[in-house]
């Protein structure tokens, strides 16, 4: 099966290829990423030989019509994927989220080519701390922030070209995600090569904002099993129920690196921050005996921590810009 994979260099995508390699032998992947601050040909390393990189624009219709018409399935993690990012300069975001998925969907359709469509959970909005309700396939769109709207956009784009042109397509919203090689910028990776640098972590005001964590490969895992099983036209909410609210997840990764848990700052809050974010997944979970194979986010957490103290040299080059960035906008406001 040739596989065109956008947005491989990424921390998602570049994982969705090592995994792919490893599991299906007999898959031909191209990647097609355009190597912005949050791609990285290291993320590639040890499988570069095996695939076809393309380096270039998920938002140029004629390069990605070119890619789509010689592959049999196209599985898009290409976009602007940060929240801060996306509050301060949303111009990417339209650009490669809207622009990009729709230059995809157009070579799909002309193509008569199976795509799926990675989106996230944020999608939904978010949800009050105490809500015994969680995220499902028919909670209403409410998306916050400009990233999660632009991803929202282009989800209801793809639901469109099922609906109007027939095209084979399968769309999945997960939560947050990590593991190994993912950007310093967001929050478990940020606190973690912190605290490698003898830097306290920075928790967004009181820290309760609930993520619900998963692992990359369990997600990516879900995504093949969507490819190859999923209804087309349908959409899944991929999720492995990791609720931890921000506050514990600091303690856990001072505890773990061997520091004070309490060894962190409160910094300036995200503004229009979502509270909380849970995925319900038994569409997922009983229509297609999809599993998370990931033991218990203490032990993800420290052998992610583990990758990020043996690969320094991965994201030492980025971690002096992202923490620039950050130091334009963030104060600390109490220890
Ligand atoms: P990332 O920022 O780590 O990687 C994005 C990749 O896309 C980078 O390699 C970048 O170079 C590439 N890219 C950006 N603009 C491009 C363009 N115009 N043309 C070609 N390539 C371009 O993001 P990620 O965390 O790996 O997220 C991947 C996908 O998964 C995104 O669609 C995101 O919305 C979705 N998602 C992420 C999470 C999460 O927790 N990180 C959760 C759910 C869904
Ligand atoms: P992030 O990794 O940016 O993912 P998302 O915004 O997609 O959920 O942030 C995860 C949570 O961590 C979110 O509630 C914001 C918070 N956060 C911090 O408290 N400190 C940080 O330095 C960062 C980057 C995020």
């Amino acid at each position: 099966m040739k596989v065109l994979v956008t947005g491989g260099a990424g921390f998602i995508g570049s994982n969705f290829v090592h995994l792919t390699l490893a599991t299906r032998p007999d898959a031909e992947i191209t990647v097609l990423d355009k190597l912005t601050y949050a791609g990285s040909l290291a993320s590639l390393d040890g499988v570069l030989d095996r695939v076809r990189f393309v380096e270039g624009d998920v938002a140029d219709p004629e390069l990605v019509d070119g890619l789509v018409a010689g592959a049999d399935l196209v599985v898009h993690f290409a976009a602007e994927s940060h929240n801060d990012n996306s509050l301060d300069d949303p111009a990417p975001f339209v650009r490669t989220n809207l622009l990009g998925t729709f230059a995809l969907l157009e070579a799909v359709r002309r193509h008569d080519v199976r795509y799926h469509h990675i989106s996230t959970d944020e999608v939904y909005g978010d949800l009050e701390l105490d809500d015994p309700k969680k995220f499902t396939e028919d909670t209403p769109y409410n998306p916050s922030s400009p990233y999660s709207s632009t991803k929202a956009g282009s989800d209801l784009l793809v639901r469109a070209w099922v609906r109007s042109f027939g095209i084979r397509a399968t769309i999945s919203n997960c939560s947050n995600n990590y593991g190994p090689r993912q950007h310093v910028e967001k929050f478990i990776p940020r606190q973690i090569t912190n605290v490698i640098d003898g830097v306290r972590p920075k928790l967004y005001g009181a820290g309760l904002n609930v993520r619900d964590w998963i692992h990359v490969d369990d997600h990516n895992e879900a995504v093949w099993t969507i490819v190859e099983q999923g209804r087309i036209g349908e959409t899944y909410l991929i999720g492995a129920d990791g609720e931890v609210d921000n506050l514990t997840v600091v303690r856990l990764v001072l505890e773990l690196m061997g520091q004070d848990p309490d060894a962190f700052d409160h910094v300036t809050d995200r503004a229009g921050h979502d509270l909380r974010y849970a995925i319900e997944a038994g569409r997922l979970r009983t229509e297609l005996g999809w599993t998370p194979r990931y033991g218990t986010f203490r032990d993800g957490l420290a052998a992610t921590i583990e990758w990020y103290r043996e690969n320094e040299a991965w994201w030492r080059p980025m971690k002096e810009a992202t923490e620039a960035r950050y130091a334009r906008t963030q104060q600390v406001l109490a220890r």
